[in-house]
C-alpha cells in the first residue's frame, strides 16, 4: 500500500512497517527501505534495476522519453552550444560559467596540463602491446604517489585541485597510452590549444609532421567528449561512488572507473561495436548476425544495441550519428562501407519484433566508434577517449559525495545461499612446521 508520502509493507509474521517516499525534482519516487534490516529483513535487487544507490543532483536520465539532462541542460543544447570544459565545469559546479569563471577555469587547467617527468618510466614497464585503457588504469592510480600530500578527500580544496589535476591530464595519459603502444615519443600538451584540439594534436602530431586540425573535425570531436562526460550511476560512476566512499583517494577512484569501463557490456562496447561491424562485412549477412543476437543459446549480443535505463532511442546516438554523417562529408567518405553498413543494421533491427518488443536502440556506442574511426583514432582508444570525457562525470560525482552529511562506506548485504555451519572433521594431519 503506498499513500504520497510512506508505504505501508506487511510481513509474513503480520508486522506492517511503515516506509518513507522520497521524492526527487524529477523522476520516479523512491520507497526508502532502511527500516528493513531492524524489522529482520534485505532487500534482493541484482544489477540494481529498481535501487537508488544515492540522491544525485548532477545528471537525469528519463529512459522512457529519451532525456538525458545535465544540471538541468538538455545534452542536445550541451552538445551543439556548449565545449567540453563548459560541461566539466557545469557537472562539477552546477551552473555553467560565465566568461570569468570559464577563463580562470580553463586557466587552472592549463597550469596542470604537463605530467610528471617520472611517469615516464610507468608507461615503460608495459609491454609495447599493453591495451591503452590497462595503461591508463594504472598509470591513473600511480598519480596517487605524486599528491599525496593534498589527497585530503575531506577537504574541498585538495577535492577541486585533484578534480582539475586529473581533468587536465587525461588527455595526456590517454593520448601517451597510444604513443607508447607505437614506440613513438610522446607529445606534450599545448597550451595555445583547446582541449579536444589538445589530444587530437598529441595523439597525431609527431616531431616530423605536426597534425593539421581541421575546425570541423576538432569540433566532431569535442561534441563526442560532451556525449560522453556522464550518464547518471552508470557501472563506472557508481564504480568511482562505492570506491570513493572508503574515502579512498581520487586517483585510486577513477583507476577503478576506469577498470569498470573497460568492459565490453559498458564503455568497450563502442571498440566492440566496430569489430562487430567489420566482422559483418557486408549487408547479406546482416541477419545471420540479428538471429544470432535473438539466439539464446548465443552469447553474441548485437553491440552498440539496448541500454539499461533507455527503453526509447538514447538521445546521445542521434546527435552521434548527426556527427558521423558530418565528419564522414567533411573527409569525403559519405559512402563508406562500415557507415552503411551501420545504418543497414540499424534500419533491419529496429524492424525486427525482438528488438522492438524488448525496446532495444542504438546506444551512444553504435556510431561513436565510426566518427572515431574516421577521425583516425585506432579501435584501441576508443573505450579511452570514453575514460577522457567520462573523467569529468566521474570526479563530479565522486565531490557530490562529500557534500552529502550522511555518506556511509557503500556495504550491500546478499542472499547467503552457501553451507550452514559445521565442524571440521576430528584428526586432520595439520603439518607440524
Ligand atoms: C553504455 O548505464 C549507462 O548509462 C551506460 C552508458 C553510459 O554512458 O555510461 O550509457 C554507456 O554502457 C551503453 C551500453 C553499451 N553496451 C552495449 O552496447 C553492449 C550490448 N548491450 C547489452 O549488453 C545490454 O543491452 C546492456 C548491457 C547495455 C543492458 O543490459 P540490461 O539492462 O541488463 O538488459 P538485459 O541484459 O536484462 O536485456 C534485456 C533483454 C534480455 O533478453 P531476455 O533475457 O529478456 O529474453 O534484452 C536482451 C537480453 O538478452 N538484450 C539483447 C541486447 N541487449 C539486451 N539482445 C541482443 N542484443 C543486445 N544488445
Amino acid at each position: 500500500m503506498m499513500d504520497s508520502k510512506k508505504a505501508k509493507l506487511t510481513l509474513a509474521n503480520g508486522t506492517t512497517i511503515d516506509l518513507p517516499i522520497i521524492e526527487g525534482s524529477l523522476g520516479k519516487p523512491a520507497i526508502d527501505i532502511s527500516a528493513l534490516s531492524e524489522n529482520g529483513y534485505v532487500t534482493y535487487d541484482p544489477g540494481f534495476m529498481s535501487t537508488a544507490s544515492c540522491d544525485s543532483s548532477i545528471t537525469f536520465i528519463d529512459g522512457e522519453k529519451s532525456i538525458l539532462l545535465h544540471r538541468g541542460y538538455p545534452i542536445e543544447q550541451l552538445a551543439e552550444q556548449c565545449d567540453f570544459l563548459d560541461v566539466s565545469y557545469l557537472l562539477l559546479n552546477g551552473e555553467l560559467p560565465n566568461e570569468s569563471e570559464k577563463n580562470a577555469y580553463v586557466g587552472e587547467i592549463k597550469k596542470h596540463y604537463l605530467l610528471h617527468d617520472q611517469l615516464n618510466s610507468v608507461f615503460k614497464g608495459f609491454r609495447r602491446d599493453a591495451h591503452p585503457m590497462a595503461v591508463m588504469a594504472a598509470v591513473v592510480a600511480s598519480k596517487s604517489a605524486f599528491y599525496f600530500d593534498e589527497m585530503n578527500v575531506y577537504n574541498r580544496n585538495h577535492r577541486r585541485l585533484s578534480a582539475n589535476r586529473l581533468i587536465a591530464k587525461v588527455p595526456s595519459i590517454a593520448a601517451w597510452s597510444y604513443l607508447y603502444n607505437l614506440g613513438r615519443p610522446f607529445n606534450y600538451p599545448r597550451n595555445d590549444l583547446g582541449y579536444a584540439a589538445n589530444f587530437l594534436n598529441m595523439l597525431f602530431s609527431s616531431p616530423t609532421q605536426a597534425y593539421h586540425l581541421n575546425p570541423i573535425l576538432v569540433r566532431a570531436f569535442e561534441r563526442i567528449l560532451i556525449l560522453h562526460a556522464d550518464h547518471e550511476q552508470n557501472a563506472s560512476t557508481s564504480t568511482v561512488r562505492l570506491v570513493g566512499s572508503s574515502g579512498a583517494n581520487p586517483f585510486a577512484c577513477i583507476a577503478a572507473g576506469i577498470a569498470s569501463l573497460w568492459g565490453p557490456a559498458h564503455g568497450g562496447a563502442n571498440e566492440a561495436t566496430l569489430k562487430m561491424l567489420q566482422e559483418i562485412k557486408n549487408e547479406n549477412r546482416i541477419n545471420e548476425y540479428i538471429e544470432r543476437a535473438k539466439d539464446k543459446t548465443d552469447s553474441f549480443r548485437l553491440m552498440g544495441f539496448g541500454h539499461r535505463v533507455y527503453r526509447n532511442k538514447d538521445p546521445r546516438a542521434e546527435i552521434m550519428r548527426k556527427t558521423c554523417h558530418e565528419v564522414l562529408s567533411e573527409l569525403g567518405l559519405e559512402n563508406d562501407s562500415i557507415f552503411k553498413l551501420a545504418m543497414k543494421l540499424e534500419k533491419i533491427a529496429l524492424e525486427d519484433e525482438y528488438f522492438v518488443e524488448k525496446k532495444l536502440y542504438p546506444n551512444v556506442d553504435f556510431y561513436s566508434g565510426i566518427v572515431m574511426r574516421a577521425l583516425g583514432i585506432p579501435n584501441s582508444m576508443f573505450t579511452a577517449v570514453f575514460a577522457l570525457a567520462r573523467t569529468a562525470g566521474w570526479i563530479a560525482h565522486w565531490n557530490e559525495m562529500f557534500l552529502d552529511d550522511n555518506l556511509k562506506i557503500g556495504r550491500p548485504r546478499q542472499i547467503y545461499k552457501g553451507k550452514t555451519q559445521r565442524n571440521v572433521p576430528s584428526g586432520r594431519n595439520v603439518s607440524k612446521y
